[in-house]
């Protein structure tokens, strides 16, 4: 498992005197505006704004006294403010990070904020840092989680992805710990460390896959590094190749391969954590390793960026890897049906009719809408497993895209108890889910004229329901079922998010799949 990181997190017993550190980091959030300020006549009034700042020595605080007064700190949300060579506290430099409104912080907050700190401190050639936990404001969150965050926010920050640039001769001053230190040291402070750094390492590792360009994943590559990942785990991994895939008549699956020289793969990974009594989650994840359009070929601008259609697998399969690192108390089976899709003279062309797993027959009226004809057959598996319920996720539209952009992924479900699970896994990930819409209307939509189903709507608009509702044709209607299109935030997140690299995989939906693993668990 390859994701480039050089930092290590562990947790210290130590309070902010003598922290021998070459950067103190402490937290400063935004002061609330005092309810009973300037109510006397002719008082000062105090002053409305401005960073409160917790738990310091007064070394410390007269060190950041002139950045208060003159509201260069103001405690918003990662805000960094570097004061090098301040040498206080047993630290060379020192940075404040701020949270915002202490009242609101989530752990997404601080996630974000321990982002903001690795990059403020990138390029300031240091090599050890050692965040003041107790510099926290009090609050409610949980401390495991709490510690969990900001090791993952670290960690996810520290992300990128550089497998093809060459190595600079002299290695760089790189971060290489982060020491989370606080006076008293708590038991799950332990156990958040290893749990953020197992999580960001996960997340970085589906990165890892989706970054990598299309000649250095295909879907061999990626059964492979699958397999390679597994092995530390209790997981168990099979790969099918074509012959086993045509033998299991994934027709619709296999025809989406026919114009590439690459073999398909169908990746499955098993997990059991229960009692084989328990029903597994399921989860399936769309691994197109190169996606040009077929024969409905796709314009040349931006092609480049399909190398980034396994995204869907990729997050799968890393979800998988932590669902078994952290020895969760569930069964779990991933399907990863993984081809390219090709213009190859045995391409499949439009009006192809193919036949799907569960007998049911297919128009191919754009060979550019594979991936839901890769997911139909994995999805007939799927239901096969009798499962308690199937997650699967895909960059599967263009149309997610210019409805929800880079900032949240769009899930479909009829459930209604699965969505309220949805929506607290994604609260607890910081990972943003909007619920769309997936009727009768969308589904009628998918009729063919010459087979039972055509792989695009005959109406405009609502693509990605469209799209949803082809996919529900090939999922048992008793199956709690939720559909995740990850097209808008599988990468290049932009500004959207400071531990995701602004181009590149942003390893989206592990977190989530995650948190709903625990759920179920
Ligand atoms: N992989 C694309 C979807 C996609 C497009 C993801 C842009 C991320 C960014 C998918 O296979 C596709 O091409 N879908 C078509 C479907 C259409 C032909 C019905 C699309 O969205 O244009
Ligand atoms: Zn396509
Ligand atoms: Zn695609």
């Amino acid at each position: 498992m390859k994701w480039g990181l050089t930092v290590k997190v562990d947790i210290k017993k130590s309070g902010l005197e003598n922290v021998g550190t070459d950067v103190l980091v402490i937290f400063t959030s935004k002061r609330s505006p005092s309810k009973n300020a300037a109510v006397k006549k002719g008082a000062t009034p105090a002053p409305k704004t401005g960073a409160s700042v917790d738990g310091v020595s007064k070394a410390i605080q007269a060190k950041i006294q002139a950045g208060l007064d003159d509201s260069s700190i103001s405690g918003s949300a990662n805000e960094a403010v570097l004061f090098r060579d301040a040498q206080v506290g047993g630290a060379r430099h020192l940075l404040t990070v701020g949270l915002g409104d202490a009242k609101s912080m989530t752990h997404e907050t601080l996630r974000q904020a321990s982002a903001a700190m690795v990059n403020a401190l990138k390029s300031a050639k240091v090599r050890s840092i050692s965040l003041a936990l107790d510099t926290l404001p009090a609050n409610r969150l949980d401390a495991d989680l709490t510690v969990q965050a900001l090791t993952e926010g670290a960690l996810l920050a520290e992300y990128k992805f550089t497998d093809y640039l060459e190595v600079p001769k002299e290695a760089p001053v790189k971060i290489e710990t982060l020491s989370i230190i606080s006076a008293t040291k708590a038991k799950g402070h332990e156990r958040g460390v290893e749990t953020g750094t197992m999580v960001a390492e996960c997340v970085n590792f589906a990165r890892w896959l989706g970054d990598r360009p299309g000649n250095r994943m295909t879907p061999t590559i990626l059964a492979e590094e699958t397999q390679k990942a597994a092995k530390t785990s209790k997981l168990k991994v099979t790969v099918w190749d074509k012959a086993k895939i045509k033998a299991e008549k994934m027709g619709s699956f296999l025809s989406v391969s026919n114009g590439s020289a690459q073999e398909p793969k169908f990746i499955i990974m098993e997990y059991n954590g229960a009692a084989s009594s328990k029903r597994p989650l399921c989860l399936v994840g769309k691994g197109l390793t190169f996606d040009c359009g077929g024969i409905s070929i796709k314009p040349a601008a931006g092609m480049e960026e399909m190398k980034y259609d396994m995204c869907g697998g990729a997050a799968v399969i890393a979800s998988m890897l932590a669902i078994a690192r952290l020895k969760l108390k569930v069964n779990a089976i991933a399907f990863v049906p993984a081809t390219e899709n090709l213009a190859g003279p045995a391409a499949t062309k439009p009006g192809d009719i193919v036949i799907a797993r569960n007998g049911k027959s297919i128009e191919v009226n754009n060979t550019d809408a594979e991936g839901r004809l890769i997911l139909a057959d994995a999805l007939v598996y799927a239901c096969e497993q009798k499962p308690a319920m199937i997650l699967d996720t895909a960059t599967l539209t263009g149309a997610m895209v210019v409805a929800l952009g880079n900032t949240h992924t769009g899930y479909f479900t009829r459930d209604n108890n699965l969505s309220d699970m949805i929506e607290e896994a994604s609260a607890e990930s910081g990972e943003w889910m909007w619920r769309m819409p997936l009727t009768d209307y969308h589904a009628k939509d998918m009729k063919g004229t010459y087979a039972d189903l055509s792989n695009i709507s005959s109406s405009k608009g609502a693509g990605s329901a469209t799209a949803a509702a082809f996919l529900e044709q090939f999922v048992d209607k008793d199956i709690p079922w939720a559909h995740f299109d990850i097209a808008g935030t599988a990468w290049h997140c932009g500004n959207r998010l400071n531990y995701c690299p602004s181009k590149g995989a942003t390893g989206v939906l592990v977190r989530t799949f995650l948190a709903m693993a625990e759920a179920h668990a």
